[in-house]
């Protein structure tokens, strides 16, 4: 019902719901090769139920204030989302998380999106601080952390088991004033 426009190239933001789900799974099923390598999203959504229970998950968390998912449109293709993995307003800290299927790579979405979220996060919801969570592998999401101008905090040794391997997490955040500061 609501979308919000990413730029003059017909990408849009738009809220990810439960009734979306038949629309989630298919763009799961393009996206599933470039995700499961570096995190079990894709892996949480096999075929109707499961794509649906993952939304459902976080229509709770929204409706908890606890995380927040949204779709990222092309031409009216759903080709990827961000979201708000953990959201916790207590504390005045957040984190976002990201995805893509190949049609969408390389095109800046997920960096515009994460604006859009940064900015709501800190300008409306009065947040402090947005963390940015990748296994240092995965150098595309590392640098989507560093176009974002967060800063690499440290890393996790071996804090993230997948398939098989542990990998190191990097933390990369910014802080309300840092964002304030750059825009
Ligand atoms: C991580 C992931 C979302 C990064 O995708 P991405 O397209 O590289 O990310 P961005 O939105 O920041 O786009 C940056 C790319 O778009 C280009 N770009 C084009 N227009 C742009 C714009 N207006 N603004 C910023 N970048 C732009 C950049 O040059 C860059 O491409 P390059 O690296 O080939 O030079 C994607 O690789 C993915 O889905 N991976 C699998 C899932 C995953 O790892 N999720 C994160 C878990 S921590």
């Amino acid at each position: 019902m609501f979308t919000m426009s990413l730029g003059d190239d017909g990408a849009q933001l738009r809220p990810l719901e439960p009734w979306q789900a038949e629309e989630f799974l298919a763009h799961m099923d393009r996206a599933r090769a470039l995700v499961d390598p570096w995190i079990p999203f894709a892996a949480a959504a096999t075929d109707l139920d499961s794509a649906r229970a993952l939304l459902q998950r976080y229509a709770d968390k929204q409706a908890a204030d606890t995380g927040r998912i949204y779709g990222i449109w092309l031409d009216g293709t759903l080709v990827g989302g961000v979201l708000f993995r953990i959201f916790d307003a207590a504390t005045g800290s957040c984190e976002i998380g990201c995805w893509l299927e190949p049609a969408g790579q390389g095109r800046g979405l997920v960096h515009r999106a994460s604006r859009k979220l940064i900015d709501w996060a800190f300008d409306v919801r009065g947040m402090h601080r947005v963390e940015w969570i990748a296994s240092s592998a995965n150098t595309r999401s590392v640098g989507a952390a560093a176009r974002l101008g967060m800063t690499r905090e440290g890393i996790l040794r071996e804090a993230f088991p997948h398939h098989g391997v542990r990998h190191d997490e990097e933390i990369w955040a910014v802080l309300a004033e840092e964002w304030r500061a750059a825009r």
